[in-house]
């Protein structure tokens, strides 16, 4: 019996019956394409022999010992993997094309390989003349990492059961191509079938798998969000183009924090690693200026610091625009109307600009005083005091809530030279030495004292 088509929209993974031009899911457009079944091949040899055999829970112990993690000595990278590489682990690494992934995974090949892991670098993009000469423009013509220039599936699973590498790195998924799957490379179900096979692979000879995925908005090409579930750890590399930091985050992770990121300056050289992330978002500051607010932010573990811009000017428009880069369009709308209804601060009329400096994205609510304050100082054409940091939740009562790890954003702006912040009232006072606090209840209290309003 001929099978029923199936549709799956490569932005969210949903699932549909007939193609449509939009997604009723997510509502990007163009993302639907029809999947193949799977099981147009014969089946693997493999499949069925082991029975269904299971163990009990208990006798895990009894096992060796769990594998080690190793370090690559790259801090930032051992930091977003959650310390460093696990063995028998499946990691996705995705980031708009031309981002830098395949240089940040050649840099960390070479790493680890300089390690003691034996490793394996596929790539389905480039020549091996051409990821050796990167290698070489990178210095790292001679660190001990073996190449292939392969995409059919099957070829790169006999030499990765050949050389039983510890780490293997494919470049990238959307290349691969299983001959069993009777649709184009880049398709949804070539993808899943190439990273159903490789995780597998993973977790059958304890080979760490790095697949690399490209994010793109073309429907026709599947994006890394089809394989996000099958890996242990998602990596995102972002950067804005005409910056040259990227940051790597973790979105996913089941061996460390999600939401930890790393970040790196892309040179002539490649990736460097910056360790002073503060310094890098904060480095092109100049005097105080309207508009402009510090936030003690945490990323992860670790503590940065970013500068809020924001730009108020009368509309021409009957609807104001909102625009935001950085930070999330509601959590605005939801900070312009606390202003408005509990501390009478009317931004009708007037158009708003947020950007977070740097191209930095911040997601943590934490942020909210910290625009409240970029927007009251650039409607009000004040500026906040000098080495002034701010931090804190706004509920919608216009109460200001305290946030975690207060001790540490305090210490990181400290660390920086920042003299003053200011925080909410709420919970146990933090120890904070060499800065000074304002702590507040509300915003009403906190648009009295800094603006005099
Ligand atoms: P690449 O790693 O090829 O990106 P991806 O694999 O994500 O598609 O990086 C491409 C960009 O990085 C390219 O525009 C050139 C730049 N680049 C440098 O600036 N310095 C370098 O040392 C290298 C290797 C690349
Ligand atoms: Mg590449």
């Amino acid at each position: 019996m001929a099978k029923t088509p199936q549709f799956i929209c490569t932005a969210c993974n949903a699932r549909h019956t007939k193609w449509s031009g939009r997604c009723d899911t997510c509502g990007e457009w163009n993302t639907i394409v029809e999947e193949a079944p799977l099981n147009t091949g014969p089946a693997s040899k493999s499949v069925g022999t082991a029975g269904g055999r299971t163990i009990p829970l208990g006798d895990l112990g009894t096992q060796e010992d769990p594998p080690q993690r190793t370090i690559s000595g790259l801090g930032e990278l051992d930091r977003v993997l959650g310390g460093g590489l696990v063995p028998a682990s499946a990691t996705l690494v995705g980031g708009d094309p031309g981002i830098g992934k395949s240089t940040l995974l050649l840099q960390g090949a070479a790493a680890f390989a300089r390690k003691g892991l034996k490793t394996i670098y596929v790539s389905g993009e480039e020549a091996s003349a051409q990821v050796r000469m990167r290698a070489r423009r990178l210095g790292l013509g001679d660190a001990p990492v073996k190449l292939a220039t392969e995409t059919n599936l099957r070829d790169i699973l006999a030499t990765l059961e050949a050389e039983k590498p510890d780490l293997a790195i494919i470049d990238s998924i959307q290349t691969m191509w299983a001959d069993n799957v009777a649709s184009s490379p880049g398709s949804v179900a070539q993808v899943r079938a190439a990273a159903h096979e490789l995780t597998t692979f993973a977790k059958r000879r304890g080979t760490a798998v790095v697949l690399v995925g490209h994010v793109t908005k073309d429907g026709q090409i599947a994006g890394p969000r089809v394989v996000e579930h099958m890996v242990d750890t998602v990596l995102y590399f972002e950067g804005e183009r005409g910056h040259q930091f990227r940051i790597l985050r973790a979105v996913k992770n089941r061996f460390g924090p999600a939401d930890e990121i790393g970040v790196f300056e892309m040179t002539g050289a490649g990736l460097s690693e910056v360790l002073n992330p503060s310094a890098l978002f904060l480095s092109e500051r100049g005097e105080p200026s309207p508009g402009s607010v510090v936030f003690a932010g945490i990323e992860g573990t670790r503590p940065v610091l970013v500068e809020f811009q924001a730009l108020v000017s009368p509309s021409p428009h009957s609807q104001p625009r909102r625009t935001v880069v950085g930070w999330d369009g509601g959590r605005l709308a939801m900070i312009l109307a606390v202003l408005e209804a509990r501390c009478g601060i009317p931004f009708a009329g007037l158009d708003v600009y947020l950007n977070v400096a740097g191209g930095m994205k911040v997601s943590e609510p934490a942020a909210d005083l910290a625009v409240a304050a970029a927007l009251l100082s650039a409607r009000e054409d004040a500026a906040l005091p000098k080495d002034t940091v701010v931090f804190g939740e706004i509920s919608l009562s216009g109460a200001l809530r305290a946030v975690s790890q207060t001790e540490n954003r305090l210490k990181e702006a400290q660390k920086l030279g920042f003299c003053t912040a200011i925080t909410p009232s709420g919970g146990k006072a933090p120890a904070a030495r060499g800065i000074k606090l304002t702590r507040m209840g509300d915003l009403t209290a906190f648009v009295g004292e800094v603006f005099g309003a």
